[in-house]
């Protein structure tokens, strides 16, 4: 019984120095369009991070990656209930939660939040940029556009394609090569499925965004750097007054 017990306690020792062994499966499908007969699914077994064996629907068997893998994929591939059971998957874990995901979440327009910052010259003798990014916005679909005093800005851009976020979500980004001028306004406009009119973002070139958190933490740390030296004089103060009642008699 002792020994049994010290077993599982050295089991575990084994295991965290060894810093654990992990046997997963990963159920994924995936799907390219509404219509649900395009859903793939894709049944993955690891072992640590190796994939060692495989069922992919649309070849409708199992594919394996190392020698055990091989070995298992052989045998399930010919019975015929492990089969119909993953193809049964397809309908049962896929179709039934896609539809729903279908009918709830995509079909619902997300708006991105939309943030505008100036970003320092790449090199010495470029000009320095204006990043427009729009974040966690879906479908994927958007425009990204410049405007300076109403006019838009056909030169000096450079966009990033849509990005997925891998959550559903996607996020885009603009740079517009940024000389400044006195009294101009530039804006970056966005437009997107989520959103009734373009949101317009004004570039404020007094208050670049991020420094403006800067600034106010800076205004933040004055004001404790004023009121906490005042506080110790106060205090001192005090004190020496109810020390001066005393000596003064
Ligand atoms: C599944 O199998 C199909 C057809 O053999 C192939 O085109 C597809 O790339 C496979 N998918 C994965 C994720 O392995
Ligand atoms: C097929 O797999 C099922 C489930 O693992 C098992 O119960 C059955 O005995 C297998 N059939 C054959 C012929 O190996």
């Amino acid at each position: 019984m002792v020994s049994g017990l010290l077993g599982v306690s050295l089991l575990f020792i084994t295991v965290f120095t060894a810093d654990g062994f992990l046997y997963a499966r990963v159920q994924h499908c995936r799907f390219y369009s509404s219509e649900l007969q395009d859903i793939e699914y894709i049944d993955s077994y690891y072992y640590n991070k190796l994939e060692f064996i495989r069922f992919n629907s649309s070849a409708g068997t199992f594919a394996g990656f190392t020698d055990l893998g091989i070995k298992n994929a052989h045998r399930w591939n010919r019975n015929r209930s492990i089969l119909d059971a993953e193809m049964g998957d397809v309908q049962r874990f896929c179709r039934n939660n896609v539809k729903v995901w279908f009918s709830s979440v995509l079909s619902s327009p997300v708006r991105p939040t939309v943030r505008l910052h100036s970003a320092p010259a790449p090199s010495a003798n470029q000009p320095s940029m204006l990043v427009c990014s729009a974040y966690s916005f879906y479908p994927q679909q958007i425009t990204l556009s410049w405007f300076r005093d109403g006019q838009k800005v056909t030169t000096g851009i450079t966009s990033t394609d849509q990005l997925a976020d891998g959550d559903w979500y996607y996020q885009a980004h603009s740079n517009l090569e940024y000389m400044p001028r006195a009294g101009e306004k530039i804006s970056c406009v966005v437009e997107h499925a989520s959103l009734r009119e373009p949101l317009v973002a004004d570039w404020d070139p007094a208050m670049p965004g991020s420094e403006k958190g800067l600034i106010a933490i800076g205004a933040c740390g004055l004001i404790l750097g004023l009121v906490v030296p005042l506080c110790g004089i106060l205090y001192y103060r005090w004190q020496l007054r109810g020390w001066d009642l005393v000596s003064t008699d």
